[in-house]
This record gives C-alpha cells, structure tokens and sequence, in this order.
C-alpha cells in the first residue's frame, strides 16, 4: 500500500518507526547527521550489486551464503587481534562447506557497521532506577549509569569510523593473500591442533589444496582466482536517521544506495508492513534480508515480499527465518509454500540462533549448540521436502575462545559459561562451535544443487 507513494531517503519519518532513541539535543543530532552525509561512504554500488548478482545464484541454488558475526560490534573491540580471528574463522567455515556442499560461497561477515541493537523496552530498571536502554555502542554505552546511557550523536561518526577500519583492515587482508586458497595455513587458530574436530578439518583443506594443485596441472599456472574471495558487510538496518544520511544517489546508476553496507536487514521487531524500516528498506537499491519470525503468518511475509520487490528482482530479497528448533517444523511450511504459489523469487536464509536463546541457571543468555544443529538440519529438510532449498545460513560467532553457548564438541556446561562470556547482547559460537557447525552443515550435500 505505501508502495504508491513517493520514497525518499527520509520518507520513514512519515510512519511509525520502533525502536529509535531519542536524543536530547535536536541540534547536535542535525550537525553529526550532516557530516555523515558529507563523509565517503563505506561500499560502492559495484560491490552491492555484485553481492546481488550473487544471492540471486543462491536463490537458484548455485551458490551457498555463510553470514555471521558477532551479535553487536562493539568499539572496544574494533581491535586487529579480534577481527583476523573472526575472518579466519569465516574463512575456514567457508572452505569447508566449499568442500563439503560443492558449491561457491557468498561471505558475509555481520560486521563493520554491526553497532545497533532492538530491545525489548525503552528502558531498564535496577534497585528502582531507570535508565533508558542500552541500544549498541551506536547509541549510548552499556554501563548503567545516567551519562552513558544518554544517547550520543557523536557515536553515529565514531561508528561510522569503526566501521570504516574494520572494512579497511578485512580488505587489506583480503588484498594482500589472506584469504589464498593456496595458504589456508594462514587462517589457522591455534586450536587445529588439538580440537577434536582438526582431523576433520585438516582433511578437508588437504582435499582442497590437491584438487587445486591437480587443476593447476592441467592449466599449467597458478590459478589466480583463488587467490582471493570476497567479503561482503551486512549489519541490522536499525537507526533510520543513520541509514538514510548514508543514502545516496551514484553516478550512471539510476536509483539510492545504502552505501554504509553492501547488505541491510530488517530485524524481527522493526518489519512492520506499516511501519518506517520497511518504508525506508523498499526504497533503496541494495539486497535486503528481513528476519521471519514465529509470529510472522503468511499475509505478513506475502506483503513484505509484494514491497520490498514489487518486480520480483533476483536476488534483490533474503528471507531469514529464526523460528527456533521446536517450532520450525510447524511454522516454516506454510509460508515456503505461500511465497511460492504467490510466485515471489526469494533466498531463503535459515538464522538458527535468535530462536533458540535461553536463560541459564545461573541468570545468563545462552543458546544449546544442539538446539542450533537441530533447527539448521531441519530447516535443510523442511525446504527439500517443500521443494524448496535453503540458501544459507545467518550465524552469531566469533573467532575468540569464548563461552556463551551451551554443548558442541567440547561439551561446555551451565558451569562453563562463566568462564568467558564476553558478549553483551546475545550469546556466540565460539570458534570451535562454528566451525563444528559447518563441519555438520558440509553435510548437506545432497540438499544443494
Ligand atoms: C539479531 O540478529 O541480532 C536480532 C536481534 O535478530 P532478530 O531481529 O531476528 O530477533
Ligand atoms: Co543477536
């Protein structure tokens, strides 16, 4: 319905839009706006639509999308230790499903930009004092007290700075051979060596460096294209004065992009037919994912499909479900089904971590690495069985030794958590765990064309 109207960058303003803070100073919001408009952008429309070309391979089941990162980025860790980790740990979950699913990989990383966060009330109380929330280093800090919880326009450049390094540094190491198919070594955590999973894992790279060595044979020269892959940036499309300053026109392309992330996403709590983040997300030219929901029906999905690709684009859409492993098996049929007698070309992207958080005894989030397989596995099944395929996976991970979720290889317990939880929204795979879960993904073969 407001596909009729006129879209402009700022055209959210006009609709209900949750989930944004509100500053106390109007001005200094106006003048940390401003400069963000003049500041060069993060991505170049190339690079955006050279990710859509390649989700629309996805959606046609030629290509498989690993995206993860951390929950929420935060600026003390915008740190170089922390971010080779996390891409050394994407990298080594992409050779393997390479290898295992037989297919090329689109990398994703929730990163460089990654600093809003949804919450489920404005405010929080403590011993009967309330504050406003913590919404991510974009907006205030997490300590609870009345100065860093005020929301900070100067926080939109310092992101937008933080985001600018972290994409300078991935492309740096990208550039420079980081991610050569020819070295895998360089990307390995020192735990290869005495993870129960590195015998898995070191058969799968020696597999890979003899077909290539095999193929270089034949060629007679050293294969180029494998001496890099692509990295793309994605974060959660949250604070719409920030999007929209970050929203521009290019020149020969007609159209706006986003040009502070090659892959904005709707989240669960702000896709709202009605409301300012899908007004603002049908307007702009890049691929968007939106985050499904267990409460989402199939009316809902359909008009988000009809306004966020009226022409039915390919690749232009990313469905992301996040139902949970108990109810995926209930939830996810009917709207697979629903999307495709529609006719609506979508990439369906299975979030196995958002529906699976649980309190600890102990008072801590956490999520059960088998609860996380579990919705992952059926979620292959539901869209094999409904002739359907799923395209990928949308993760919360980081290359640290942390532990904020429960099981997996190592078999971490209530007792664990506390060991090294470090995450200030919700709980990660740590770098065993994600690289557990796409040995176990590799799997899937068969489910891939
Ligand atoms: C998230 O991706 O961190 C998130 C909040 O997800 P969702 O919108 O699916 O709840
Ligand atoms: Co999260």
């Amino acid at each position: 319905m407001n596909a009729e109207q006129v879209w402009t960058p700022d055209s959210w303003r006009g609709f209900a839009a949750v989930q944004q803070p509100s500053y106390p100073d109007a001005d200094a919001l106006e003048a940390a706006l401003e400069e963000l408009r003049r500041l060069p952008p993060l991505v170049t429309s190339w690079e955006v639509n050279a990710l859509k070309a390649q989700l629309a391979e996805a959606q046609a089941g030629r290509r498989f999308v690993l995206q993860g990162g951390d929950c929420a980025e935060s600026f003390a860790d915008c740190e170089s230790g922390l971010i080779a980790n996390r891409l050394k740990v994407l990298l080594q979950m992409s050779l393997v499903l390479v290898h295992g699913l037989k297919t090329r990989v689109t990398r994703i990383g929730r990163f460089a930009g990654q600093y809003a966060k949804p919450r489920s009330t404005d405010t929080e109380t403590r011993d009967g004092v309330t504050l406003p929330s913590y919404r991510g280093d974009l907006v205030n800090a997490p300590e609870f007290t009345p100065a860093a919880r005020l929301p900070d326009p100067r926080r939109l450049l310092q992101a937008h700075a933080r985001s600018a390094m972290t994409i300078n540094f991935v492309r740096g190491l990208i550039d420079g051979g980081f991610a050569d198919l020819h070295h895998p070594e360089y990307w390995n955590l020192d735990w290869v060596q005495h993870s129960p999973l590195a015998d898995e894992y070191r058969q799968r790279v020696e597999s890979i460096g003899a077909s290539l060595r095999f193929m270089e044979t034949l060629a007679g020269q050293t294969i180029s294209d494998f001496s890099r892959v692509d990295f793309y940036t994605s974060h959660e499309a949250l604070l719409l004065c920030a999007e929209a300053a970050q929203t521009r026109r290019v020149p020969r392309q007609s159209g706006w992009f986003n040009l502070s992330t090659h892959f904005p996403w709707i989240g669960m709590r702000t896709a709202a037919v009605d409301g300012g983040h899908v007004e603002y997300c049908r307007g702009i030219r890049n691929p968007l994912g939106v985050k499904i929901g267990p409460s989402m029906d199939v009316d809902w999905v359909l008009a988000l499909c009809r306004i966020l690709n009226p022409d039915n684009e390919p690749g232009r859409l990313t469905l992301i479900h996040r139902m949970g492993a108990n109810t995926v098996a209930r939830a996810l049929p009917p709207l697979i089904d629903a999307v495709r007698a529609a006719g609506h070309a979508v990439l369906w992207v299975c979030d196995p971590m958002h529906g699976n958080t649980q309190t600890a005894g102990n008072g801590l989030k956490t999520r059960a690495f088998e609860d996380i397989l579990r919705e992952v596995e059926q979620s292959f099944e539901i869209h094999a069985a409904s002739g359907s395929h799923l395209g990928g996976v949308h993760l919360e991970l980081t290359g640290e030794d942390v532990t904020e979720c429960l099981g997996g290889a190592r078999d971490l317990t209530e007792s664990d958590l506390k060991r090294a939880y470090r995450s200030t929204v919700d709980p990660r795979l740590n770098y065993e765990q994600a690289l557990e879960l796409a040995l176990k993904i590799a799997r899937y073969e068969k489910s891939v064309t």
